[in-house]
């Protein structure tokens, strides 16, 4: 497992734990930005996480803005991608389960750093159903 990971400046500090989590698990991943905490426009970093999953350089990503909103909107637009913006475990999971969501969004300023490990911590471990209908409302957002 790799995962891309990708934040603004509003996303930063969230971003710092998730990395934390990630190397405490051993797990694979790629920190495409930003780097501190200076003013910087999310969607860029939505796009380099997006085209990493879609180029499959990894296998999930995970974009962190102030709300997640802004960030999982312009992930959304670049084909291949469902990301989805994830504040409790429940989401997480279902949305593993049923959507296949490729990329998980939080806001930095909306959930705690326990919480959001959880949450990444279930997005990571919980895979696709493949049950038909999923697979068909899938192919049907893709159309
Ligand atoms: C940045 O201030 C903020 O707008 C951004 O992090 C995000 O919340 C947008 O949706």
């Amino acid at each position: 497992m790799k995962v891309a990971l990708g934040c603004d400046h509003g996303g930063f500090e969230l971003k710092q734990e998730v990395i934390k989590y990630l190397k405490e698990n051993n797990i694979e991943f790629e920190d495409y930005g930003c780097y501190n905490t200076d003013s910087v426009d999310y969607p860029v970093y939505a796009k380099l996480v997006a085209n990493a999953v879609v180029e499959k350089k990894a296998d999930r990503g995970i974009l962190i803005c102030g709300t997640g909103i802004g960030i999982s909107i312009a992930a959304n637009k670049v084909k291949g991608i469902r990301a989805a913006l994830c504040h409790d475990c429940f989401s997480a999971e279902a949305t593993r389960l049923h959507n296949d969501a490729n990329i998980l969004a939080m806001g930095g300023r909306v959930v705690g750093p326990g919480l959001a490990v959880k949450i990444v911590d279930t997005f990571l471990n919980t895979e696709f159903s493949n049950d038909e209908r999923h697979i068909r409302r899938i192919s049907m957002i893709e159309e």
